[in-house]
């Protein structure tokens, strides 16, 4: 319920202070795919502050379409694109709600989110754990999402599971973003290492992970220590306190849906994952992060990470992609049977500029399979495995992004 909790108590202080720089920029293409640029709302980032917010009813394409792809990054107020090293974007993520508004306008402080029914992917993580659409974090600039044609993600539709009296489809996005400025440890920071943002265990305002279990008494780094309002160590004698007004730009490539498309499922498997069995009911553990601590493990050069899970219902792999933190060596996607199903490389940078960051895994690979070429059957058990630089880590993410179409068109 992380994601959750975190929606809750955002919403209880959105932010207003800065005017939004939304505008966008439509171009057509001849198979009819729109492509528009948006911005959410500025915010302001000052060295060493960490910045956690959601941003509710986001500008996206409306109507009856199919999403082909969603890229996003963080840019400065003039649109420009910013080096990881300075402005460290941990995540953002795109989800999808339903309101009913008649019932949200009679929401208060203790409950904001009254009126509002968010919808998950496809995954099977716990409640609303990984119930993303699009997200990405320190690889956003480098990891495509785009879908081959003519595959899509539906939306606009009001899908069953929704209750009827959530009747408006909305977006939003949260974000996480660390201010690397004049910092005394960038990877530190990056990371959310509790020591630098001076948050002890005992003041953790969670003591339990988002699977459900304690977080144990040693945690030194993760999410839970990137707190709202947390100021990251600055190197002694800085006091630069420039502040800086950024945004979200995220660009969505999109066609009005028609007979021609093709909906997918889309299912992020965590390595986190720890699936244990009721009778034949799998239940999810997903715990979203982990950590390496070198001292504990002894497993050499890498950190291997490695988990089972089982897909209940399958179809045919159509893009598959991971979302990796620094470190990264591979990842790689087994079928039950060890045949393998995809292996994602990392992109690391090389140089200065945003997009290129030397030391930073800007990039992910993506397997595109021949459509109908590589099936997943229902029920069948996936083996997810991150292998990492076996050095400290905390807050670290292994995640597959699988898209999957149950229904393959006969002229495939
Ligand atoms: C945080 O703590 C609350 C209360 O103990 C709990 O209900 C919630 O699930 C925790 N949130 C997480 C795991 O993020
Ligand atoms: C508003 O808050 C009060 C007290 O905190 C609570 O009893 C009530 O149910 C809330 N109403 C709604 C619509 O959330
Ligand atoms: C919204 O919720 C209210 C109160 O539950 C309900 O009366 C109304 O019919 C709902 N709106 C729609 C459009 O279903
Ligand atoms: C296990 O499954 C049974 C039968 O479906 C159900 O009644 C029970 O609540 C489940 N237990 C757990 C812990 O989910
Ligand atoms: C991943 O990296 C490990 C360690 O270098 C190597 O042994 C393995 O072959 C790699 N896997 C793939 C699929 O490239
Ligand atoms: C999946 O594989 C793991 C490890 O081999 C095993 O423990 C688990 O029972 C399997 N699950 C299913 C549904 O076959």
């Amino acid at each position: 319920m992380k994601f959750i909790c975190e929606v809750v108590i955002l919403s209880l202080s959105i932010i207003v202070i800065q005017s939004s720089i939304t505008f966008s920029r439509e171009l057509g293409s001849p198979n009819h795919i729109k492509t528009t640029t948006f911005y959410t709302k500025t915010f302001v980032l000052e060295p060493g502050k960490v910045s956690r917010q959601t941003f509710f009813d986001v500008e996206f394409p409306r109507g009856h379409v199919g999403i082909k792809n969603l890229q996003a990054e963080l840019v400065d107020e003039h649109g420009n694109s910013i080096p990881l090293y300075e402005a460290y974007l941990h995540h953002y993520f795109v989800l999808r709600y339903f309101e009913n508004i008649t019932m949200s306008q009679h929401a208060n402080k203790s409950q904001p989110n009254y009126g509002k029914y968010f919808k998950r992917n496809d995954g099977a993580c716990q409640t609303f754990v990984n119930s993303i659409s699009w997200g990405l974090g320190v690889d956003a600039r480098r990891t495509s999402t785009e879908l081959p044609d003519p595959f899509r993600v539906e939306v606009g539709t009001h899908p069953e599971d929704v209750p009827k009296e959530y009747d408006e489809e909305k977006w939003l996005i949260n974000i996480l973003v660390i201010d690397t400025r004049g910092v005394e440890d960038k990877k530190g920071c990056s990371q959310c290492r509790c020591d630098l943002l001076d948050v002890k265990s005992k003041d953790l305002t969670n003591t339990t992970g988002v699977d459900g279990t304690p977080l144990p008494s040693d945690y030194k780094g993760g999410i839970f220590c990137c707190e709202k309002k947390s100021q990251c160590k600055l190197q002694q004698g800085y006091n630069e306190k420039q502040k800086r007004k950024v945004a979200i730009k995220y660009t969505i490539s999109w066609v009005e849906w028609d007979q021609q498309q093709v909906p997918l499922k889309f299912y992020i498997l965590d390595v986190t994952d720890q699936v244990t069995y009721n009778g034949s009911e799998p239940i999810h553990h997903c715990a979203v992060e982990y950590s390496i601590n070198p001292e504990k493990t002894d497993e050499g050069h890498y950190h291997i990470k490695k988990t089972n899970i089982p897909m209940t219902k399958g179809g045919s792999l159509i893009y598959i992609t991971a979302h990796v933190h620094s470190g990264i060596v591979n990842a790689t996607l087994y079928g039950e049977d060890g045949r393998r199903l995809c292996e994602i490389k990392p992109i690391y940078g090389t140089g200065k500029e945003a997009g290129n960051e030397e030391g930073y895994a800007v990039g992910a690979s993506g397997c595109y399979p021949k459509p109908g070429s590589m099936k997943i059957k229902d029920g069948e058990n996936l083996t997810v495995e991150f292998i990492h630089e076996n050095k400290y880590t905390t807050g670290l993410m292994g995640h597959f992004y699988v898209y999957l179409a149950e229904d393959l068109p006969k002229s495939l």
